[in-house]
């Protein structure tokens, strides 16, 4: 798997620090309001930041996740975002935190946004991973947001390219090559 990337842009140590300052921002807005979170993660990309983040969090919260799915093996969300399953948890009169691993075009947070405004909740709020500003196909942008990204495919820290390199603990770029590969 080591062989297969080119670049590395964030290593775990830089990523590590850059989510406490983050953190410490998330707790200052809440806890000054005396507010509980409903913390909803995107899975599956989402699951490592969002793993990391709620433990140096401080404010009381209580965790549900969605899973949206918009990309299928290529680099480029091939259908509109769709939300498969339900959340378990009640919305209405919830201080929301929508969580994700990337701000890309928009369109999965911006959906997910609507469907969680419609069940009224208290307050909506977003943090991301990642804002890759330049590939945006709608106007949305994160409360908080760890890295601004140019307009690259990136990998590891919770990311995949065809559900691969997941697990990597720092964010990457692949090599070209890996992309000309049959991944199956
Ligand atoms: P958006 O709907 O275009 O904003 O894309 C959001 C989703 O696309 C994220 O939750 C990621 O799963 C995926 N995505 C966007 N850019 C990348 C990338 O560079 N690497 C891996 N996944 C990405
Ligand atoms: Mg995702």
């Amino acid at each position: 798997m080591k062989s297969d990337i080119e670049h590395i842009l964030f290593t775990a140590e830089q990523i590590k620090a850059r989510n406490l300052e983050i953190a410490e921002e998330i707790d200052a807005f809440y806890t000054h309001r005396k507010k509980e979170i409903l913390l909803i993660t995107l899975l599956d990309g989402a699951i490592v930041f969002t793993a990391d983040l709620i433990r140096s969090l401080s404010v009381p919260l209580r965790l549900d996740c969605l899973r949206v799915s918009s990309y299928g093996d290529s680099t480029n969300p091939e259908t509109a975002p769709r939300i498969l399953g339900t959340l378990k948890s009640e919305v209405k009169n919830k201080h929301v935190l929508l969580v994700d691993d990337i701000l890309d075009t928009g369109n999965t947070m911006s959906r997910v946004y609507e469907e969680v405004v419609s069940k009224e909740p208290s307050s909506i709020k977003t943090c991301v991973f990642l804002d890759k500003p330049d590939r945006r196909q709608v106007d949305f942008h994160a409360d908080w947001f760890g890295f601004s990204i140019p307009d690259e495919f990136v990998v590891g820290y919770g990311l995949d390219y065809a559900g691969r390199y997941r697990q990597l603990p720092y964010l990457a770029t692949l090599k070209p090559a890996v992309y000309s590969q049959n991944l199956s």
